[in-house]
């Protein structure tokens, strides 16, 4: 890719590339966002001391420092020695970082549940267990799910960073061509704008499936 640009008609196929790395990074990061924020979120809110300490690390140190240096750290100390594609590490680095986010998404959203769902399905004869997965949980999901939107757009925008560890996303991409080629404007102009339609595009059909969860509402 990177000789690529220097072939002045190919600067369109660089951003065209870079569309494709931003997309795949924050789609699995999102993915495995939500599968550790779950685990997470769950430790939080288990009575168990010690899984509790665990979630409560896990978030402390995910929000006490800057995504970039966990990015960094994770791409060049932990991976270092590990045979995985670039984009793939990145993915895993977002992924950790947004997991923390989402599990207080997820926390709060089983929480906002009303108590006597929880008693009522207790005192039905369901399990604790059963009362979260078959009581809680569903009605949580329509709490959770404009959050979870919301945390899909942030990691988008988030991955701009992936240039610290080589990868050529959409910004990385405009970098690239604005330094080639001595023009700022329309490169930078140009990645803004992708960033933006991209991110409408994801707006729109988010929000229509948040309009099906909210028609499904029966209150
Ligand atoms: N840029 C902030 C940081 O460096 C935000 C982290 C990502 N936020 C999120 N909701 N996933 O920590």
């Amino acid at each position: 890719t990177f000789t690529r640009c220097f072939i002045k008609d190919n600067r369109y196929m660089l951003l065209l590339d870079g569309i494709g790395v931003t997309i795949r990074v924050s789609l699995v990061a999102v993915l495995i966002g939500i599968a550790i924020g779950l685990l997470i979120a769950l430790c939080n809110l288990s009575s168990n001391k010690l899984l509790k300490l665990i979630g409560g690390i896990y978030t402390d140190v995910i929000r006490g420092t800057p995504s970039v240096t966990q990015l960094m750290i994770i791409y060049f100390v932990i991976f270092a020695s590990v045979n995985l594609s670039k984009w793939i590490i990145a993915a895993i680095a977002f992924g950790i970082n947004s997991g923390a986010y989402v599990s207080e998404i997820i926390r709060a959203g089983i929480l906002s549940v009303d108590k006597g769902q929880t008693e009522a399905g207790r005192s039905l004869g369901l399990s604790a267990s059963q009362t979260m997965t078959r009581i809680v949980i569903p009605q949580a999901v329509k709490n959770i799910f404009p959050a979870l939107c919301n945390e899909f757009i942030v990691l988008i925008k988030e991955t701009a960073i992936v240039g610290y560890v080589g990868l050529m996303d959409i910004q990385k991409a405009g970098d690239f061509i604005k330094s080639a080629t001595f023009e700022a404007f329309m490169p930078l102009i140009g990645t803004a704008i992708i960033y933006y339609v991209l991110i409408k595009i994801l707006t729109l059909v988010l929000n229509r499936v948040e309009s099906r969860l909210r028609a499904s509402e029966v209150r």
